[in-house]
C-alpha cells in the first residue's frame, strides 16, 4: 500500500492549507474529503432535495461525479456533474449542508470507496474528520489539528474577508461551533482524534511552524 498520511481536525484548525503545503512538499496527492461531503450537499440543492430525505440523498450521493482539477496556476477547481462548484463549495451553508447530510450512514458508506482510490503511489495526503479512524485506519502518519472555536472562526472570518465576502463574526462563531457539535455527535464517524494520531494545537502557532511539526512526523 502506498503511504498515506491523515490530517484530520475541526473546521477552520488549518487542515486544508497545511494539507495542501505537506502534499506539495512531500509531492504526494492531496484528497479533500470535505469537498466530496460538500459536493453532495450541492448537488442535492441543485436537484432541490430536501435535507430530510435521507433516501433522496444517498440516491444523489452515487449520481454525483465529483472531479478535482489543478488550473495552470496551481489552484484546484472542484467540478460538480462537470460544472465548477468552486465558490459554492465553500459557502458556509455549504458547509452546514455537508455535515448534515455527513451524518447519514450510507451516505458515509457510499463515499468510502471513492476516499480509498486516491491512494496511489507515491502517497497521499488525506484532509477530513475521519481519515485515520475510518478510511485509513492503518495509515502509517496520522495528525490531529484543533485550535479554538474563536480562533477557528477569526481564521475563516479573515479567509472570507480577504475573498471580499462580508460576514457577522458571531454569526460564524456560532455557526462553526454549532457544525462542531453535530459532527462531533454524530453517531457515525464523529469527530475525534484515531488513538494512534498525534494531536497539534494550532491556536497562536502559524502555519509555517504546523507545517514544520507535520513533516517532522515523516520519515526524510
Ligand atoms: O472539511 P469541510 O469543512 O469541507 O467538511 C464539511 C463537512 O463535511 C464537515 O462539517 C463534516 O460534517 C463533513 N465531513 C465528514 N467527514 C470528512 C470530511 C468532511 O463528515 N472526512
Amino acid at each position: 500500500h502506498p503511504p498515506v498520511l491523515t490530517i484530520d481536525g475541526p473546521s477552520g484548525a488549518g487542515k486544508g492549507t497545511v494539507s495542501r503545503i505537506v502534499a506539495r512538499r512531500l509531492g504526494w496527492h492531496y484528497l479533500d474529503s470535505g469537498a466530496l461531503y460538500r459536493a453532495v450537499g450541492v448537488a442535492a440543492s441543485w436537484a432541490d432535495i430536501d435535507t430530510s430525505d435521507a433516501s433522496a440523498l444517498v440516491r444523489c450521493t452515487f449520481d454525483t461525479k465529483v472531479r478535482f482539477v489543478e488550473t495552470a496556476d496551481g489552484a484546484l477547481r472542484v467540478m460538480v456533474n462537470e460544472t465548477d462548484a468552486t465558490d459554492e463549495l465553500r459557502l458556509e451553508t455549504t458547509g452546514a449542508l455537508a455535515s448534515a447530510i455527513a451524518a447519514i450512514p450510507e451516505v458515509r458508506s457510499a463515499l468510502k470507496e471513492r476516499q480509498r482510490a486516491f491512494r496511489v503511489e507515491p502517497g497521499l495526503v488525506a484532509d477530513g474528520r475521519d481519515m485515520g479512524t475510518v478510511i485509513f485506519p492503518d495509515a502509517p502518519f496520522k495528525v490531529f489539528l484543533t485550535a479554538s472555536a474563536e480562533e477557528r472562526a477569526e481564521r475563516r472570518h479573515k479567509q472570507l474577508k480577504d475573498k471580499g465576502v462580508s460576514v457577522n463574526f458571531d454569526d460564524l462563531l456560532r455557526e462553526i461551533m454549532a457544525r462542531d457539535a453535530r459532527d462531533a455527535q454524530r453517531t457515525v464517524a464523529p469527530l475525534k482524534p484515531a488513538d494512534d494520531a498525534v494531536v497539534i494545537d494550532t491556536s497562536g502557532i502559524g502555519i509555517d511552524e504546523v507545517v514544520a511539526r507535520v513533516l517532522d512526523l515523516l520519515p526524510v
